[in-house]
């Protein structure tokens, strides 16, 4: 590896660069450990409802589509929890530079394709409670669709190379799929102070969760787009040349 090349790939992982000094290793783990608490709530609501499905649990209007029609739920389930926590470690810089960023995305990948494909096969063939209106039918269809479609353009950048769209695509899927994780915090206040939400709001709440993510995400794909400028100029490359790491 050139001392450039080093150093648009150490800049593209967060590491130092000749304008930036290098950040603390624990600094590094700041963004995984935020991502997997946020996931926690959803995880541990998946662990229940599998729990609840392999051991014979009541079946109860609030649950009876979910025995019905198991392997949907558990695999969206198992699909989801592996995406969100093995996707927060693909933010770790250390880990990236040591080869784990490869093999982990082997994973992380198709279990995004299969929790995002499971969430449109429930959206589609699930007989869903009433307050699960037709806004919140066609905002699972829409963030459903474009998180598979984030995942397969992600995955096309990475084959020819592409680390800078790979990533931001990565980074969008992420967002979506996380915005499991924030609902918990739109839902939270507004119940506390209100009650249970009615279909309308239900549906607000629920949009805002993914919303909120994916502006999350933009920022921070323009903070990694403007270091890798910054960097690329200080190395002397162009941004095109930047762009690009096989
Ligand atoms: C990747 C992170 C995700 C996690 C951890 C997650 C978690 C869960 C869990 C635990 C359930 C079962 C709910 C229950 O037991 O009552 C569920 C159901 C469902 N999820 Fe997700 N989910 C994720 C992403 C998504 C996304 C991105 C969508 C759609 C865009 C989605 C759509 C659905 C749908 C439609 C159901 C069925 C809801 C019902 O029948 O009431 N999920 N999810």
């Amino acid at each position: 590896m050139t001392e450039s090349s080093a150093a648009r790939l150490s800049a593209h992982v967060g590491g130092a660069s000749p304008s930036r000094p290098a950040s603390k290793p624990r600094a590094h783990w700041l963004a995984p450990t935020g991502l997997i608490l946020l996931s926690l709530v959803p995880i541990a609501a998946g662990a229940f409802r599998l729990t609840e499905l392999t051991s014979g649990g009541a079946v109860t209007p609030a649950n009876a589509r979910f025995f019905d029609s198991p392997v949907p739920v558990a695999v969206h389930i198992v699909a989801s929890s592996v995406f969100l926590v093995l996707g927060a470690l693909q933010f770790a810089p250390g880990l990236r530079r040591r080869r784990w960023h490869r093999y982990s995305g082997r994973i992380v990948a198709p279990a995004g394709l299969a929790s995002a494909l499971s969430a449109l096969w429930m959206t589609l063939f699930y007989a869903m409670p009433a307050v699960n209106g037709e806004a919140l039918f066609v905002m699972r269809l829409v963030f459903g669709t474009a998180m598979a479609a984030a995942i397969v353009v992600a995955f096309v950048a990475i084959r020819r190379g592409d680390v800078a769209t790979h990533s931001a695509w990565m980074t969008r899927a992420y967002a979506i799929g996380l915005g499991a994780g924030t609902q918990v915090f739109t839902f939270l206040p507004w119940t506390l102070a209100l009650g249970a939400p009615d279909e309308t709001m239900h549906a607000v709440l629920m949009g805002a969760g993914w919303v909120i993510n994916l502006a999350v995400a933009e920022l921070v794909i323009r903070r990694r787009a403007a270091r890798s400028t910054r960097t690329s100029r200080t190395s002397g490359r162009s941004g095109a040349a930047d762009a690009r790491l096989s």
